[in-house]
């Protein structure tokens, strides 16, 4: 059985990864945050999967990209966060972010990937019409989730899914090549 889970956060500058895990953490938004949270590690018997879950920020900021990759082939699972107010930052999610990842693990072992949509709080709309084409076309992708860490709403899910992700791996059923 795994002894625990590593989930990396991913995304273009502020688009609030920081603030989703102090916002797991504290549960409650926290108005200022430093660019990197520290790496934090939750214990087994407080996460629904009773697995110790770490949680892994980057930020362009404070980190070089031999600092990135490394965190890459090191995680589980990664989220790729979005805001969902920003189109820039769901574009990035294909053109930037994926390749990257793809470069930088192992052929071999499938790194499951969650899309995160955060700051939902700030539209009516939801952006799932244009990342469900995204998911359709990456098959690493487990799930979607649009969230807030400002209001709270899906946070807990979130972290629920990347562990559950590594834990309980359901790619194939996503995967369209592979639909019978
Ligand atoms: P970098 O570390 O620079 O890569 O940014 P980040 O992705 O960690 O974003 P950060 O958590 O620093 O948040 C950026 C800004 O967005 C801050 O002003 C946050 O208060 C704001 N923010 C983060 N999450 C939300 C949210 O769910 N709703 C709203 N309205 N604002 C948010
Ligand atoms: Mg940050």
């Amino acid at each position: 059985m795994r002894k625990d889970v590593r989930i990396l956060l991913v995304g273009e500058p502020k688009v609030g990864k920081t603030s989703l895990i102090m916002s797991l953490v504290s549960e409650e938004f926290p108005d200022v945050v430093p660019y990197r949270a520290e790496e934090i590690t939750i214990p087994a018997d407080v996460t629904p999967e009773r697995v110790p879950t770490h949680i892994v920020d980057y930020s362009e900021a404070e980190q070089t990209d031999e600092q990135l990759f490394q965190e890459i082939s090191k995680a589980n699972v990664i989220c790729i966060v979005y805001s969902v107010n920003n189109k820039k930052s769901i574009e990035k999610v294909t053109s930037h972010w994926i390749p990257l990842i793809t470069e930088n693990t192992d052929k071999d072992s499938r790194v499951p990937l969650i899309l995160v949509g955060n700051k939902s709080d700030l539209v009516e709309h939801s952006s799932m019409e244009t990342v469900l084409p995204i998911m359709n076309q990456f098959s690493e992708i487990e799930t979607c989730v649009e969230c807030s860490a400002k209001n709270l709403k899906n946070i807990s899910e979130l972290f629920y899914y990347a562990q559950k992700a590594v834990l309980h791996p359901t790619g194939p059923l996503y995967c369209p090549e592979k639909k019978d």
